[in-house]
């Protein structure tokens, strides 16, 4: 499953079974759904759903459970904290036992491209020192968040390529997934630069060479 889908860029070319692209503004038309099928055989079995993430968790929980356990979640939707917090906390209620989710955008290259902002149109318009045109927003906290809150529970990594890949696996499933306001307020607070020489511990920053042992 992607949230996120933008263009299909990295949707349509993956291999697997099945998938759900999740996306309120696909960036594809039925010419290019039809083309990738023969590109790729698995996109016969996909499923769209042109809405947010919030109201695809919140309206399709029948699809949901009648698909079964998912074993990739990719979030690279809406990037502000409370919306991928709730993309993760939603994603952890379907992703199989062994499954992984990966975040986009949990290691922002800047501080322009750490602005905390409602959407990519909104940051632009902030007229930002040393703005590039990336953002990441405070996707970031949500990596913070779930180190802190669910220890025990979920091992957490960032992957230190393209601006930061969050990996997510369950180590036990027995856990709540109310949010904490305290520490969503909390973390809410954190500044950027502020944080930047904790980064390698508050998002347990890991190399690619290192990929194979978080796995
Ligand atoms: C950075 S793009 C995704 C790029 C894509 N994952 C790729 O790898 O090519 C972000 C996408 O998130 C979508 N988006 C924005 N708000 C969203 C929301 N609330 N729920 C789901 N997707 C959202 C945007 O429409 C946009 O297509």
């Amino acid at each position: 499953m992607e949230i996120g889908t933008f263009h299909g860029r990295s949707f349509f070319p993956l291999k697997c079974k099945s998938k759900i692209a999740v996306d309120p503004d696909f960036r594809f038309s039925d010419k290019d759904k039809r083309e990738w099928k023969l590109k790729n055989l698995c996109n016969f079995r996909n499923r769209y759903f042109e809405k947010t993430s919030d109201n695809f968790f919140k309206e399709d929980k029948d699809f949901l459970n009648n698909f079964g356990k998912i074993d990739l979640i990719f979030i690279d939707g809406l990037h502000t904290f409370r919306a991928s917090l709730n993309d993760a906390l939603n994603s952890l209620k379907y992703i199989s036992v062994c499954g992984f989710i990966v975040m986009h955008d949990c290691y922002p290259p800047h501080k322009a491209a750490a602005t905390p902002a409602s959407s990519l149109d909104d940051a632009e318009e902030m007229n930002l020192d040393g703005w590039t045109g990336e953002w990441c927003g405070d996707v970031w906290k949500t990596i913070v968040y779930l180190k802190e809150k669910y220890g025990n529970s979920l091992k957490v990594n960032t992957l230190n390529a393209d601006y930061g890949l969050g990996i997510i696996q369950m180590e036990n499933s027995n856990f709540d997934l109310e949010i904490d306001q305290e520490l969503f307020d909390r973390i809410t607070q954190m500044k950027y630069e502020e944080v930047t020489d904790k980064f390698n511990e508050l998002l347990n920053l890991k190399e690619v060479n290192e990929l194979e042992l978080i796995l």
